[in-house]
C-alpha cells in the first residue's frame, strides 16, 4: 500500500471509522484520543506468540500518527521497543526480530516469548493535527510454561488402619511454573480440618487419622495462568470394620432375632458386615451351655429335620485380620409346623400327627352326634337341655384332641340338640357351679358353650 492510499484510509476510513466503532461499542467521547486494551493483564506461555492487542480512535483531522512501545521492568528504567510514524516502523534493532506492528494498527505481537519479556509494555499514540493528542495504556505481561499432568503418591502404598494409621498423599508435577496445587475429593475440594492438613504449597494432603469416610476418589488438581491439569483418581487403602453385621435368611420369618423355620424346610442363612478386607465368618452353635463352630464362611445351611431341637442358638462372628477388630450376632432358629405353631411353642409331647388324628376323630364324633340329635329332636335347638353322655363323650373328644383350653381352639361351632325333659329355659353354663355340671342335672347349653365349660370341669374332676 502506498503513502497515499495508506492515508487516504486513515483520514477517511481510518480514523473516522474507528470514531464510529467506539462511539457505537464504547460510548466514547470524540472530542480527545482515547487508546484502549482489551485485558490489563495478558498471560503468556513460553515459545509462542503473545499478541497485544491495542485499539485507539480519535475525530480531529490527523495529519501525523506517532505510536511507540515501551517495556519496563520492577525497578528498571523503561526501554524503548519499536515506533512508527504514519506507517513506517522504526525498531529498536536490538529487538527488532521479536516485536512486530502494523502501523496504523497499534497491537504488538511479541515472538517468541521468553520469560525475560515478562514485565509491563507501554503503548503511546501520538495525533499531530490541529494541536497534539496523546494517550497510553499499560498491559502486564506474564510468562509461563504450561502444567503437566501431575501424578499422586500414597504414603504408605500399602494403606492404613482405621483409626490407627496416617495417610500422607503427595502430588507432584514434572513441568510448569506458578503451580498452585488443589485436593478433591470425589471431584469436590478438600478442606482443612482435624484430620486433614496441607504442605504451605498444599501438593501434600495429609490425613490423620484415617477413618471409613476418609475412603474416596482423591486427586491433585494443578493450575497455572495458563493452563491446568487433573492427576488421575487414587484411592487410597484404608482398613476397617467389621461395621452392620446382620444375619439374613433366604426363607423362613424373621422377628428380631428369632428366625422361625418351617419344619422340613432346610434355611440358608447369610452373615454379612461392612469391612475392608472382608472378614472372615464363622458359625457358632450354642447347645446345653456349651458352644463350638461348625462352619466357616459367609453362609449356613440348616435342614430343619435334622436339628434335634425345635429351639436352637447360633452366632455369627465376623473377623477382621488387618483391622484385628471382630463381631457378632446371636440369633435363634423355631422350627414350627405350618398350622400347628402354638402345639410346637408349647413343646407338647404330642407329635403334629397324633394331633391332627385327635382333630379328625372330633370331628367324626361331632357329626354322629349331629346325626343322632337330628334323630331325636322334637324341639327348638334354642330350647335343649344336655345329657350326661354327649358330655362325656366330648370329654373324651377333647382328651384325644389334647386340647385343654377348648376357649382358645380353632373355633369348630355346632349345635347338638337333645330331648328337653324339663322344659327349664336355656342358661349359660357358666353361671351352673362345676359341681352340678357334673351330676348332669339340669345342665343346659349349647355344644358350643360345652366346648368352652368342658374342660374346666375336666380339670378338676377326673372321672
Ligand atoms: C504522515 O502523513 C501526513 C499526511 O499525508 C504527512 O503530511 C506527514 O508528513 C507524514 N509524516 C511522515 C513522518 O511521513
Ligand atoms: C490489528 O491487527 C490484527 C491482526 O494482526 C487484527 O486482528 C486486529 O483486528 C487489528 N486491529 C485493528 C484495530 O485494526
Ligand atoms: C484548531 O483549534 C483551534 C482551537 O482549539 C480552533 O479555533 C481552530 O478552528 C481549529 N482549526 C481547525 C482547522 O480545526
Ligand atoms: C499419625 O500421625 C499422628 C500425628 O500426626 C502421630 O502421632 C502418629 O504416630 C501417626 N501414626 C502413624 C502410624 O504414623
Ligand atoms: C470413584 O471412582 C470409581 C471408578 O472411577 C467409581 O466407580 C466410583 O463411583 C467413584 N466413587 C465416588 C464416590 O465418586
Ligand atoms: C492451600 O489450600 C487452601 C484450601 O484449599 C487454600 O486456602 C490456601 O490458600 C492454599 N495455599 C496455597 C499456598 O495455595
Ligand atoms: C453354663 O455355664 C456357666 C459358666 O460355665 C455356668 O455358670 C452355668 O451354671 C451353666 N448353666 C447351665 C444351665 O449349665
Ligand atoms: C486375612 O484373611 C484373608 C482372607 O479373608 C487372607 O487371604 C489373608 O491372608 C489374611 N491375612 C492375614 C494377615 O492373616
Amino acid at each position: 500500500m502506498g503513502q497515499d492510499a495508506f492515508m487516504e484510509r486513515l483520514s477517511s476510513t481510518g480514523g473516522i471509522f474507528q470514531c464510529k466503532i467506539y462511539l457505537l461499542l464504547l460510548v466514547m467521547d470524540c472530542s480527545g484520543l482515547k487508546v484502549m486494551v482489551p485485558s490489563q493483564t495478558v498471560h503468556g506461555i513460553r515459545g509462542q506468540a503473545l499478541y497485544l492487542p491495542v485499539h485507539y480512535g480519535f475525530h480531529t483531522p490527523a495529519s501525523d500518527i506517532q505510536i511507540i512501545w515501551l517495556f519496563e521492568r520492577p525497578h528498571t528504567m523503561p526501554k524503548y521497543l519499536l515506533g512508527s510514524v504514519n506507517k513506517s516502523v522504526v525498531p529498536d534493532l536490538e529487538y527488532q526480530h521479536k516485536f512486530t506492528m502494523m502501523p496504523p494498527n497499534a497491537s504488538l505481537l511479541i515472538n517468541p516469548l521468553q520469560f525475560t519479556d515478562e514485565g509491563n509494555y507501554i503503548v503511546k499514540v501520538n495525533i499531530q493535527g490541529n494541536g497534539t493528542l496523546s494517550s497510553s495504556q499499560k498491559i502486564q505481561v506474564t510468562v509461563d510454561d504450561p502444567v503437566t499432568k501431575p501424578v499422586v503418591w500414597t504414603h504408605p502404598s500399602s494403606g492404613a488402619v482405621e483409626y490407627v494409621g496416617n495417610i500422607t498423599l503427595v502430588c507432584q508435577v514434572e513441568g510448569g511454573t506458578r503451580l498452585a496445587y488443589q485436593w478433591l475429593k470425589n471431584g469436590k475440594p478438600v478442606c482443612t480440618s482435624s484430620t486433614y492438613s496441607f504442605s504451605p504449597q498444599n501438593n501434600t494432603l495429609h490425613i490423620s487419622p484415617v477413618t471409613k469416610e476418609d475412603i474416596g476418589n482423591y486427586s491433585c488438581l494443578v493450575k497455572n495462568p495458563v493452563s491446568e491439569m487433573e492427576s488421575n483418581i487414587i484411592m487410597p487403602t484404608i482398613y476397617y470394620g467389621p461395621y452392620g453385621l446382620q444375619v439374613n435368611s433366604d426363607k423362613g420369618l424373621k422377628v428380631g432375632e428369632v428366625f422361625t423355620v418351617d419344619l422340613g424346610e432346610a434355611i440358608l442363612f447369610d452373615c454379612s458386615a461392612d469391612s475392608y478386607p472382608p472378614n472372615t465368618y464363622s458359625w457358632i452353635r450354642r447347645t446345653d451351655n456349651t458352644t463350638y463352630v461348625i462352619k466357616y464362611g459367609p453362609h449356613l445351611e440348616v435342614a430343619s429335620e435334622k436339628v434335634a431341637q425345635k429351639t436352637t442358638d447360633y452366632v455369627c462372628c465376623a473377623y477382621n485380620n488387618i483391622t484385628g477388630r471382630r463381631d457378632e450376632t446371636r440369633f435363634t432358629v423355631i422350627i414350627t409346623s405350618t398350622g400347628l405353631e402354638k402345639l410346637a411353642q408349647k413343646g407338647k409331647s404330642l407329635s403334629p400327627l397324633a394331633s391332627i388324628t385327635g382333630i379328625s376323630l372330633f370331628l367324626i364324633i361331632s357329626m354322629c352326634l349331629l346325626f343322632l340329635w337330628k334323630k331325636y329332636q322334637p324341639y327348638k335347638a334354642i330350647k335343649q337341655k344336655l345329657e350326661g353322655r354327649p358330655e362325656t363323650e366330648y370329654r373324651r373328644a377333647q382328651t384325644f384332641s389334647g386340647h385343654e383350653d377348648a376357649l382358645d381352639d380353632f373355633g369348630i361351632y355346632e349345635f347338638v340338640a337333645f330331648p328337653d325333659a324339663s322344659g327349664v329355659p336355656r342358661m349359660p353354663s357358666r353361671s351352673i357351679p362345676a359341681s352340678n355340671g357334673v351330676s348332669g342335672q339340669d345342665l343346659h347349653s349349647t355344644i358350643y358353650e360345652v366346648i368352652q365349660h368342658i374342660p374346666a370341669q375336666q380339670q378338676d374332676h377326673p372321672e
